[in-house]
């Protein structure tokens, strides 16, 4: 939720930070907005939208080599100009951008800033406040920004400008992310270093409650004490065309097409020299020595973490349960004796995950992140992590991150089943490269896809995804893909469940579809279907070759049973995809949506 880069140095920052808000535009796209400072005095440009009309009004003319930006997700006041980052103190002297959440802002405006007037309904603008308030009382910048952050309860990233010290940008970060970029003679700031990329790939992590004072030739991290800390910058081991859309009209085609890669990269990651699959002896000691795991996930990681289950429980014995981190921390279940906790999550920031993560860990219990983003929140704050090894994944919609949970999930399992003995002639290395190759076949058959969204989805208003077990799972994936970025209300439901109430939404022409991918259910999702057709629905059935009957309307390779959720994913993900295209929705950047979910 939201995107920050600063830049200062030599060159033009305007065009710097354009190009890297349009890079973080996945984290929040409602309005955009930068400062830039050009002799001592402090230009803001700002706009409801995305960075294109941004990019519309700003100055082209105005010489700097100086400025922050920030692109928004609206959480405190509308979408709107006013609302927009950056946000200035009432002298203009002090402006900034935030991302992240100031729980106390409306204590913090009662008790300190009675006499100020605001213009934004935004909980950021108390920040800039509060530091012009401390400055006007004696404090120096620095220590104003230090006396700040100790008031402030909640989340934040910030980067701020002070028109008397025109030559450094002031940083800290609690909670949401932020990097520091090294270069030659300029550094920069951004909430994700594919932002900044097209300067450095030289990159200093932040920790929580850290102040970074960033000149062109300097970046010194203190902590909120005011003690220096010293820390060796990483490289971001990133591929620029890792995060470019190429020939693709979209990030999520392109991520769809990546999926047959992404499982071969998995399998070949986690194989030792002699072929056999290994992870770290410590994360699966720790499974071995959980009564049940935990696992923890928000919207499609959690969809993998349904099946997740299925693969553990079957070949690990271990048990499982699978909770929505949002309602975990209020309701949670009465906890086996000896849990491990594993929290999904592809960008490893979803900050309703990072709420249980914390409270678990104050409970004493060992976690395990499984995320595609190495120094993540969520991966630096578990005890162990596995990574997804899928590239940066841009589009709002995720989907060769779920598909590769459920592969890394799937390896755990086996893994930990052989660690504990348990028999298996389950040649998973060799199963996972027939799903990679099937997978191939799925999106090579793009055109019938395109005909089948045309056919069922293109007026309706909305559909249901049915279908039994591992398919019932799956199905809900299916739903949240196309609701997401076609905005068709659509439901996945167990077909056995719809008789029991949901069968009363069924029109003439509903599209139903449904997923006939497991033997022993084939017979009773058919069976289903059969009852919703005699309701009038309109049924697409998805089965699997083996299972196939002359009714079906596209049929998929045959693949391991259990292993079939890695493949039935794809149609489901490529009917949302042209459903979403042909209703004229923009597919990458759903509206009210934003991929990396940073509040609670
Ligand atoms: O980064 P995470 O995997 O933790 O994100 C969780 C959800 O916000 C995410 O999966 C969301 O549901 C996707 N937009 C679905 O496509």
């Amino acid at each position: 939720m939201c995107g920050i880069v600063g830049y200062i140095g030599n060159q033009d920052a305007k065009e710097i930070l354009l190009k890297g808000l349009d890079k973080l535009e996945y984290r929040g796209y409602d309005s955009a907005g930068i400062a830039v400072i050009n002799g001592g005095q402090v230009h803001i440009f700002k706009e409801k939208g995305r960075i294109a009309d941004l990019r519309a009004i700003v100055d082209t003319d105005l010489a700097t080599n100086t400025g922050i930006g920030h692109t928004r997700w609206a959480t405190h006041g509308v979408p709107s100009k006013l609302n927009a980052h950056p946000h200035q103190s009432t002298s203009g002297r002090f402006t900034l951008v935030h991302n992240g959440v100031i729980e106390n802002y409306d204590l913090l405006k009662r008790e300190y800033l009675q006499e100020v007037s605001f213009k934004s309904e935004t909980d950021t603008e108390v920040i800039v406040q509060l530091i012009e308030l401390f400055v006007n009382d004696g404090l120096s910048t620095d220590e104003a920004f230090r006396k700040t952050l100790k008031l402030l309860k909640g989340s934040y990233a910030i980067a701020l400008l002070d028109t008397e010290s025109g030559e450094t940008i002031y940083v800290a970060k609690n909670k949401s992310p932020l990097l520091v970029g090294l270069g030659d003679g300029f550094n920069v700031v951004a909430s994700d270093a594919m932002a900044m990329l097209q300067v450095t790939n030289q990159y200093v992590e932040l920790m929580d409650k850290e102040i970074v004072i960033v000149t062109k030739d300097e970046v010194t991290i203190e902590n909120l004490d005011g003690e220096v800390i010293s820390r060796a910058p990483y490289t971001a081991e990133l591929d620029a065309s890792d995060i470019e859309k190429g020939t693709y009209p979209y990030y999520m085609l392109k991520e769809i097409d990546e999926q047959p890669l992404v499982l071969r990269r998995i399998i070949q990651t986690y194989q030792d020299h002699q072929g056999k699959l290994v992870i770290d002896d410590e994360i699966i000691d720790a499974v071995k020595a959980a009564d049940r795991l935990y696992i923890i996930a928000a919207g499609t990681s959690y969809h993998a973490g349904l099946l997740g289950k299925q693969f553990i429980e079957s070949m690990a014995k271990v048990p499982v349960e699978v909770h929505i981190a949002s309602e975990f921390g209020y309701n949670m279940p009465l906890l086996s004796e000896r849990p491990l906790f594993i929290f999904i999550s592809q960008s490893g920031e979803t900050a309703d995950s990072r709420s249980v993560l914390v409270r678990v860990k104050e409970m004493g219990y060992k976690t395990l992140t499984i995320t595609n983003v190495p120094g993540s929140t969520l991966s630096r704050e578990a005890d162990f992590t596995l990574l997804l090894h899928a590239g940066p994944e841009i589009a709002v919609a995720s989907t060769k991150a779920y598909t590769a949970q459920m592969a890394v999930l799937a390896i755990l399992g086996q893994v930990a089943a052989k660690k504990s003995g348990l028999d298996s002639d389950f040649d998973l290395v060799h199963e996972l490269g027939i799903v990679a190759n099937a997978m191939e076949v799925l999106c090579d058959s793009k055109e019938e896809f395109e005909k089948i969204a045309r056919e069922y989805l293109l007026t309706t208003r909305n559909a249901f995804f049915i279908g039994r077990g591992i398919d019932y799972y799956v199905g809900q994936e299916g739903a949240l893909k196309l609701k997401e970025i076609s905005y068709i209300q659509a439901e996945g439901f167990a077909g056995g469940e719809l008789k029991h109430g949901t069968i009363a939404l069924i029109e003439e022409g509903t599209p139903i579809i449904a997923l006939a991918t497991q033997e022993h259910v084939n017979l009773s999702i058919r069976g289903n279907v059969k009852e919703v057709v005699a309701r009038g629905a309109n049924p697409c059935i998805i089965s699997r070759k083996g299972l196939d009957m002359k009714e079906d309307r596209f049929v998929i390779p045959e693949v391991h049973e259990l292993l079939t959720p890695l493949i039935s994913v794809v149609p489901l993900q490529l009917l949302a995809y042209y459903a979403a295209l042909q209703r004229g929705c923009d597919v990458d950047k759903p509206r009210n949506l934003a991929k990396s979910v940073t509040v609670e």
